[in-house]
């Protein structure tokens, strides 16, 4: 009997699926069919898959082509299931050329014909209404961003906003982008979703303005530096359905989404402490992040990822806020803050003109949670218990420059009809406003010398 083993994702199954299997079935006597899981998928990049794993393997078992299907979980599993199932040949799409001889130490490797004119892209595209999306504010964060958008499917940036015309018609020349404009107003006549990477004192007004003119909103860190700012527009969202998401690139990642639930489960026990510390030293100081007028400072550039994990952690009602802080020329260039809960405690320590190691713990009652520096890229971290033995590493993909999560969260509200993330509920981005505009109000804060 010959065995014959293929791979895929086999999203909302097609005809070049069934072709292929068909093809591979014909090489054989027994066809594996290995189906990529939905973690699998997503640590390799695939992050618009829309059935998850039991959809897909129940398209390929209703193929009736599969006399085995096999979940592909992790990088070397084909060597794997080669050698336990003792598989002659490994077929896969002409697509992937190349790609496998490797394995043709351990069987034979067959690339077969790809049906043309059909994938699961072209279908997840046929199917989908595109978001329409326009860039507000045409800096730093707008390019890293613009280098992101084409790994996520259903979007398409079509307009950039800047009050500067000159930046606008450079930025929107740069990018190809069809359309342009100095006047807000304009310019959001031409998207259905925005994304703001202006100032950070524009944030409020530009948010507000979109919302009230009936666009979806993904606003840059820090989102708005009050409490009562975000409140007002997340119940403006809310009133008119709209998507309202603070673009905390840290939540959406992969990585930090499987800490969190294994946190959560209680792998380290109750949390007891969280301490976050996020630096970026920087030389040049007549950069936005050292301008008062701008609302610069390490507090507001850089506390909205740390505090993220804090109320993601602990939670949102916190006791107490201490803050100490050292100044220069009217920004914070580095603060240390405590948030105080009933059972535990978390801090963070940030700075511009201060190196921190930029490492997060969080210390439970069983073990501790270690990601090391930069903690908010996260794509490793380690479980580890006072028998050393049972310490555990987890490894992840961060791709790219880590906002094409966020965006692809962002737009799945949107295609989803859903007002609310679990990754960053609409509470804990107004807590984190309102801890960011408490220090700034100056309570609880010990100014260092
Ligand atoms: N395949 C094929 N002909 C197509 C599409 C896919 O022969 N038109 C093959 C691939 O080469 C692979 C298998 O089907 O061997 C599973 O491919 P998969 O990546 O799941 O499908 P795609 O349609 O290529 O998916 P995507 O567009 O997401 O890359």
């Amino acid at each position: 009997m010959r065995t014959v083993i293929t791979y895929g994702t086999y999203d909302l199954l097609h005809q070049g699926h069934i072709n292929l299997l068909r093809r591979a079935k014909a090489l054989g006597d027994y066809l594996i069919v290995g189906v990529t899981s939905d973690s699998f998928d997503k640590e390799r990049g695939k992050l618009n898959v829309r059935g998850n794993v039991l959809e897909r393997v129940e398209a390929v078992r209703a193929t009736g082509l599969a006399d085995r299907i096999v979940i592909e979980d992790y990088v070397g599993q084909k060597i794997d299931d080669i050698q336990k199932y003792e598989v002659d040949i490994f077929a896969i799409g002409s697509d992937w050329e190349g790609h496998f001889d490797y394995l043709s130490e351990f069987c034979q490797v067959v690339y077969l014909p790809r049906t043309e004119g059909i994938s699961s892209t072209m279908l997840r595209a046929r199917n989908q209404r595109t978001v329409r999306l326009g860039i507000v504010g045409t800096g730093r964060i707008a390019e890293r961003f613009m280098s992101e958008v084409p790994c996520v499917n259903g979007v398409d940036v079509v307009s950039a906003f800047n009050p500067r015309k000159g930046e606008a018609d450079a930025f929107s020349l740069r990018h190809g982008l069809s359309s342009h404009s100095d006047s807000y107003d304009v310019f959001l006549k031409e998207v259905d979703s925005v994304y703001i990477a202006s100032p950070h004192p524009t944030h409020y007004e530009y948010v507000r303005r979109a919302l009230l003119a009936g666009r979806h909103v993904l606003c840059e860190i820090p989102f708005v530096l009050s409490g009562r700012e975000a409140r007002e527009l997340y119940e403006l969202a809310g009133a008119r359905n709209l998507v309202l998401l603070e673009a905390s690139k840290t939540a959406h990642c992969p990585a930090w989404t499987h800490l969190l639930v294994l946190a959560k489960s209680g792998v380290i026990g109750d949390i007891v402490d969280v301490k976050a510390s996020l630096s970026k030293l920087m030389a040049d100081t007549s950069l936005r992040e050292f301008d008062a007028a701008q609302a610069g400072g390490a507090m507001s550039e850089l506390a909205p990822l740390c505090l993220m994990a804090i109320v993601k952690l602990l939670g949102i009602g916190y006791k107490d806020l201490r803050f100490y802080t050292k100044m220069c020329n009217g920004v914070d260039v580095f603060t240390k803050g405590e948030v105080v809960y009933g059972s535990s405690v978390a801090s963070f320590t940030l700075g511009l003109g201060v190196k921190t190691e930029g490492n997060l713990v969080i210390s439970g009652t069983k073990g501790y949670i270690l990601v090391p520096s930069p903690w908010w890229l996260t794509n490793y971290f380690k479980v580890c218990y006072e028998d050393r033995n049972k310490n555990k590493r987890y490894f992840y993909a961060y791709q790219g420059e880590g906002l094409r999560y966020e965006l692809q969260e962002f737009v799945s509200m949107i295609l989803g009809g859903r007002m609310s993330s679990y990754r960053l509920r609409r509470r804990e981005s107004v807590a984190i406003a309102e801890i960011i505009e408490e220090y700034r109000k100056g309570k609880n804060t010990i100014i260092l010398d």
